[in-house]
């Protein structure tokens, strides 16, 4: 069963988004908990102003609005809970076992993507003095791609889905209740330092960036160094050769994987 925060569950045949629906809806006042699911989106987004785009009715395409109250330095682990209930719905429900590169893509045990996640505040809207709403989608590759040979030639070999790591085909519904079953007590235990610290602690234990040499993009520029650690508010540290260097927000290339 879902968790009472997730039970108003709307699903739509077909939207441009469900990210940008539940932002007009938090804009009009909805309340926390509500979750937006599509079987097709005409205009998915994906992180850094890409395009999320899968075949109608094969992927779990889902959105929910949080009214979480958090500091805006711990913003982004909303988006964590987001990732890390999906990691616990995809070990109950496929029996696969996925890591997660930094900030919030899921990868596959072959280093795959198998999910990501947009989070979206509201920063310009009616609540833009106190903590706004957040929006956090997530498209979990659930029957789609099947195999290489269904992806754009720039894709080929980076991109899996659920259908091809498990070997069977999953049942989108029953990933969705429960990715909402994980998600509820997850997002719950966010209202206090100890609960912001236990997920940070969760994000630690699954983090594949972690030990990684990586590449950060920044909107000025980039550096590399090597990934050593995430901090309570689920921010990476990457040490280089001038110290330590906190990144916030940002796009992470592994260049060499933890060994
Ligand atoms: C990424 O670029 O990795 C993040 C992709 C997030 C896609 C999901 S699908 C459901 C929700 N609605 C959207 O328009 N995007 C997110």
């Amino acid at each position: 069963m879902p968790d009472p925060s997730f039970t108003d569950i709307r699903w739509f045949e077909s939207i441009d988004s469900t990210n940008r629906y539940l932002l007009d809806e938090a804009r009009g006042g909805a309340p926390h908990g509500v979750v937006a699911v599509a079987d097709h989106q005409s205009a998915g987004r994906g992180r850094l102003g890409r395009r999320w785009e899968a075949p109608a009715g094969s992927n779990l395409l889902v959105s929910v609005l949080l009214r979480l109250g958090l500091p805006p330095e711990a913003r982004h682990l909303a988006a964590v809970v987001v990732g890390l209930a999906a990691v616990d719905a995809v070990i109950a429900e496929c029996g696969v076992t996925p890591r997660i590169k930094w900030p919030n893509d899921l990868l596959g045990p072959d280093g795959r993507k198998l999910a990501g996640v947009l989070a979206e505040a509201d920063l310009a809207g009616p609540q833009a003095h106190g903590y706004p709403p957040i929006v956090v989608g997530i498209g979990i590759n659930v029957g789609w791609p099947l195999s290489d040979s269904d992806l754009p030639g720039d894709l080929v070999g980076a991109v899996t889905s659920l259908q091809q790591e498990a070997g069977r085909p999953v049942d989108r519904s029953a990933l969705l209740h429960a990715l909402l079953a994980a998600l509820g007590p997850r997002a719950a235990s966010l209202g206090t330092p100890e609960g912001r610290a236990e997920q940070a602690s969760d994000l630690r234990r699954c983090c594949v960036t972690i030990g990684s040499q990586v590449r950060v993009e920044l909107a000025g520029g980039g550096f590399e160094g090597l990934a050593t650690d995430v901090t309570d508010e689920g921010h990476l540290v990457v040490a280089t050769g001038s110290g330590s260097r906190t990144v916030v927000a940002g796009d992470v290339l592994h260049l060499r994987p933890a060994g």
